[in-house]
């Protein structure tokens, strides 16, 4: 029997919980959230701890699920790491490169696992598109182009997830797409630039975050990307596109598919585990036109069918890793939290170019 304690069960805490629980040999025995940990705590059969502190050191507990607000990852996965529990984190780990460098240093002195939520990494088409580079099917890759976009309206309360302090923004809280183009450009760029601003949210009904960014990515021999973010955007758009040498690839999640272009032929893949998620996802995007490809969840809401599907393979992941699986060579630092590092490693670099209005290099931040 593998036990988990949940610290932070809103949208997201609670539905890894429930997915967790799915697994033979998973029990959750510990929650912590000043606010929304009774009702979960019944549904999963688990007990409410009244602080941080007493779930972190509870016998009871062999690894710690983190999914507080962006900002507040840092002290549950320290204090985890340092009473000996294993540890997953939801993204971004943390919000500067110092406190990601504390958080997986300590995990790897105290000998814990630090797993981190870069779910993106176990889309059925992200791992296909991988296969098809590491196969040279597309030949050498020279440039990937992400875009997350959408637009949005005024908000009756503003979620955490839209103040930067807390979420960090449309860059680090969506962080997925960084980190995609850094796996599959093989690690970190050597310069980044970034662009952008709050151009059409301003006011109380709306948080503080930029909602327009653009980053240009140089990497070693000569390979690019660019990678664009917002809610200023009424045409909403969401995909990660890789040219080669030889092909290219597109991941499209707005209009859902995976689409393989080689000799000017397209072949079609799945992005998610079937055409029914697949389609799932499009309906979605196309019937909150709106929001496009920035939706926010928030307690007590239920994740759509092609998430669940996600959180399922990626708590199945992490209870095999708990129960001595191996871990593949594909997520080594996805396991230690070093992929995830590197991510806010470049997303600082984004902030520092911005605010310096200048290229800066990632020799200047690591
Ligand atoms: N991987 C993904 O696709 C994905 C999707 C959604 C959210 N997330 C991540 O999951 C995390 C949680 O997001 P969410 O959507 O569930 O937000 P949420 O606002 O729905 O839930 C956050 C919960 O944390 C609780 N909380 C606040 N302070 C706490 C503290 N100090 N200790 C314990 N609990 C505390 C709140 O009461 C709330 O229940 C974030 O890091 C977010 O980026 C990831």
């Amino acid at each position: 029997m593998i036990r988990y304690g949940v610290v932070g069960t809103g949208y997201f805490g609670a539905e890894l919980a429930r997915y967790l629980l799915k697994n033979d040999g998973a029990k959750i025995t510990v929650i912590y959230d000043p606010e929304n940990a009774e009702s979960v705590a019944e549904e999963l059969d688990a007990r409410v701890a009244g602080s941080l502190d007493e779930l972190v050191s509870s016998d009871d507990v062999d690894c710690v699920i983190v999914a507080t607000p962006n900002y507040l990852h840092k002290e549950p996965v320290i204090k985890a790491a340092k009473n000996g529990k294993h540890v997953f984190c939801e993204k971004p780990i943390a919000l500067s490169y110092a406190d990601c460098r504390e958080m997986v240093d300590t995990c790897k002195e105290c000998g814990v696992t630090f797993m981190a939520g870069h779910i993106m990494n176990f889309f059925n088409g992200v791992h296909h598109a991988k296969e098809l580079i590491n196969q040279g099917v597309i030949g050498d890759v020279l440039f990937c182009h992400s875009a997350r976009n959408g637009w949005e309206e005024e908000q009756e309360t503003v979620s955490w997830k839209k103040i930067r302090e807390k979420s960090g923004g449309h860059l680090y809280h969506h962080i997925h797409e960084l980190d995609c183009v850094q796996f599959i450009m093989g690690g970190l760029p050597e310069t980044v630039t970034m662009i952008g601003g709050n151009v059409a949210h301003n006011g109380e009904n709306f948080g503080d975050e930029d909602d327009m960014i653009f980053v240009n990515m140089e990497f070693p021999n000569k390979r690019f990307a660019l990678l664009e973010w917002g809610s200023a955007y009424r045409w909403g758009e969401h995909y990660v596109l890789i040219q080669g040498t030889k092909g290219a690839i597109k991941l499209d999640m707005y209009n859902c598919r995976g689409t393989l272009k080689v000799n000017g032929e397209e072949s079609y893949f799945l992005v998610h585990e079937s055409q029914e998620e697949d389609d799932d996802r499009t309906r979605i995007y196309h019937s909150t036109e709106m929001d496009g490809a920035i939706a926010y969840g928030k307690p007590g809401k239920r994740t759509p069918m092609w998430l669940s599907s996600i959180i399922n393979k990626e708590m199945k992941y992490l209870h095999e890793i708990m129960e001595g699986a191996p871990v593949s060579e594909e997520f080594k630092k996805l396991l230690t939290g070093e992929a995830a590092l590197e991510a806010i490693a470049s997303a600082d670099a984004c902030t520092l170019s911005i605010n310096e209005d200048r290229k800066v290099k990632l020799s200047e931040i690591i």
